[in-house]
């Protein structure tokens, strides 16, 4: 995947001040979605204020019922306190996950983290079997390191 040519896109989203931050990341998850083939929902989560919960920020694809999760369910929970990447190659192997659409076969969850602090975490859907490697994480980590920068 030609992850160097997103990067400058990505760059400039996001150092676009004129708009606002919710509106940056939203720019975000519409270029993953569109570029990479096997993104099919591309969405950020953060921590609801002090709530041991998470809550949908931004996203693109289709709307889901998922906009708050509690810390510890679902990948995205586990993330939430594990600090770790999480990278799903067939969700259905997975009993702790909380199914978004039936069309979803793989997923990958990377930390966000704000001066040390996991608040936060981009989620990727894939309707692809076993779609991510190394270098998404790579990529992904780097997403959510510019991404910290303007919040
Ligand atoms: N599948 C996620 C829930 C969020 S949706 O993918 C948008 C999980 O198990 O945490």
């Amino acid at each position: 995947m030609a992850f160097h040519k997103l990067r400058p896109q990505i760059e400039e989203i996001l150092e676009n001040s004129k708009k606002s931050v919710d509106d940056r990341l939203s720019e975000v998850c519409e270029l993953l979605q569109t570029s990479v083939p096997y993104y099919d929902w591309v969405g950020f989560y953060f921590q609801n204020g002090d709530k041991e919960e998470l809550k949908l920020r931004s996203y693109a694809g289709e709307p889901t019922d998922h906009e708050i999760i509690p810390f510890g369910k679902g990948i995205c929970g586990q993330v939430a306190v594990s600090n770790k990447n999480f990278v799903v190659p067939d969700v259905k192997a997975q009993n702790n996950y909380i199914a978004c659409s039936i069309h979803v076969k793989a997923e990958i969850v990377v930390p966000l983290f704000l001066n040390g602090r996991n608040v936060g975490q981009i989620d990727i859907d894939s309707h692809t079997e076993d779609p991510f490697s190394h270098e998404d994480e790579i990529f992904l980590e780097w997403v959510n390191k510019k991404v910290a920068e303007i919040l």
